[in-house]
């Protein structure tokens, strides 16, 4: 496969607010030679997000922003986006709603991972909700984001069974390994469909 140079590369900004675990593996995915896409940025919403010290391990630029979706906030999140020439933007694990400015300002290039088979349990507590409902599967989605919470066209999926025995927190550990190879997955399928 052609080796593409940082310029022809698809220009990624990851959104992060705490553990970072996505942020690591959409690095390491990145960072393959023959990757199509390159990190050129993260925003964390939360200056003590463990997240950030892989962009600093990874000489990522970075951008601590207490968002509010404020028009303020918007302007400086969007000058660092034009500045790094972000073409997409990854939420992972990130706790702000963004404003409905920015989402049409980067409208159907914004990504978000969630830890359920949506549409179904949206929002927080995912897998706790899964459990009571005894579900027999639940999983983790990539979609694009739009105004409404969790609702954005679905670009890929995985579903992971649920054991009698699982708990929330064996539950988040088993799809968390999940989400971190639907992500990569999901950006190579919307962008070059494979
Ligand atoms: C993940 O479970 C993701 O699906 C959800 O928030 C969590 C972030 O985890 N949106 P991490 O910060 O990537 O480890």
């Amino acid at each position: 496969m052609k080796r593409l140079n940082g310029i022809n590369k698809i220009k990624l900004a990851v959104f992060i607010s705490g553990r970072g675990s996505n942020l690591i593996s959409l690095i390491r995915f990145t960072s393959k030679k023959e990757s199509k896409f390159i990190i050129k940025l993260v925003i964390s919403s939360n200056p003590k997000a463990k997240g950030i010290n892989f962009a600093n391990k990874y000489k990522i630029n970075k951008k601590i922003v207490n968002y509010n979706g404020s028009t303020k906030n918007d302007n400086l999140i969007l000058k660092e986006l034009k500045k790094n020439k972000i073409d997409t933007i990854c939420l992972a694990g990130f706790m702000k709603i963004l404003s409905k400015n920015l989402i049409k300002k980067f409208d159907g290039k914004i990504f978000n991972i969630h830890p359920s088979l949506l549409p179904k349990y949206k929002g927080l507590n995912t897998h706790f909700r899964a459990i009571k409902n005894k579900e027999k599967f639940s999983g983790c989605t990539v979609h694009l984001v739009n105004s409404k919470l969790d609702s954005g066209k679905i670009v890929l999926q995985k579903k992971v069974r649920v054991s009698n025995n699982d708990t929330p927190k064996t539950l988040e550990k088993k799809i968390l390994t999940q989400e971190h190879i639907l992500y990569p997955k999901a950006l190579n399928k919307f962008y070059f469909n494979r």
